[in-house]
């Protein structure tokens, strides 16, 4: 099971390339539930998914063959349902190191954990937890890294990037998923050992438009305000003329300026 393209100790060791999947975290999952016996830091990538899913019931596409889509296996039983959004910002911290040696500056995490590149998403995070008792049981973290794409469709164009629009050549697929597994193991083995000091003010200092005004839609109105904080249990606070407000995810949308 030795994977020596990674040099981690356990995420990505056990690699699963599959040519053709409709989602990587389903395909986890159904492994999962099956009492497949994977090994902590299993990763299953697809040449072709087909049918990506992503946050708030969304598709996630993505040109075959040129893209990262992946899903790691944890188990992270040391925290509790609860504290689960430490894992997004241990995920998302990690991936903006990783990217960010490749990329440089400009990276930003949008709540509560897209990827982007001044105000394009260059990737997402789906991270679905089986939760038994007090305790999540397994993780699965899907990540999903526009990386050689250079042509996106319909509606995506104004919205999304890939890494080689912005570095203007192609990026090894394998080197930059070995890349991120050692960040995300970085991560996740603090997490473990309980260091969780610096974790929030972390993410806070990778936020996309923290302390910035800008506007945002709930229930159909816009309103004006600025990020200036995100708990930890991963509420947003928006500092607006009617005071600090705070929601959870889905009750709030950015409107690109
Ligand atoms: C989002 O931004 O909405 C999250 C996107 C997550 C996409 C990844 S790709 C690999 C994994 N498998 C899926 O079906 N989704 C995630």
């Amino acid at each position: 099971m030795q994977n020596n393209t990674f040099s981690t100790l356990f995420v990505g060791q056990n690699l699963i390339k599959l040519l053709a999947v409709d989602s990587t975290n389903n395909f986890m999952k159904s492994m999962v539930s099956n009492s497949e016996p994977l090994p902590e830091g299993t990763v299953i990538m697809a040449e072709n998914q087909f049918q990506g899913r992503g946050q708030v019931e969304s598709k996630w596409h993505a040109e075959p063959g040129k893209n990262l889509t992946f899903s790691i296996l944890l188990h992270p039983v040391f925290l509790a349902p609860g504290d689960q959004f430490r894992l997004n910002m241990a995920v998302s911290i990690a991936i903006q190191r990783a990217l960010g040696a490749l990329i440089g500056e400009c990276l930003s995490v949008k709540w509560p954990n897209d990827i982007y590149f001044g105000d394009k998403k260059l990737g997402g995070i789906l991270i679905e937890n089986i939760i038994s008792g007090s305790r999540i049981k397994a993780s699965i973290i899907g990540i999903g890294i526009n990386v050689n794409q250079q042509v996106f469709e319909n509606d995506l164009v104004s919205r999304a990037g890939s890494i080689c629009q912005i570095l203007q050549k192609d990026v090894d697929l394998i080197s930059l998923l070995a890349q991120i597994c050692s960040h995300i193991e970085v991560a996740y083995l603090k997490l473990r050992a309980g260091n969780y000091s610096n974790l929030r003010q972390d993410y806070l200092n990778y936020l996309y438009r923290f302390n910035v005004k800008a506007n945002y839609r709930q229930n159909g109105e816009v309103i004006t305000g600025k990020i200036i904080d995100v708990s930890e249990r991963g509420l947003l606070s928006l500092e607006t003329e009617k005071g600090v407000l705070s929601y959870n995810f889905k009750e709030i949308e950015f409107i690109q300026s």
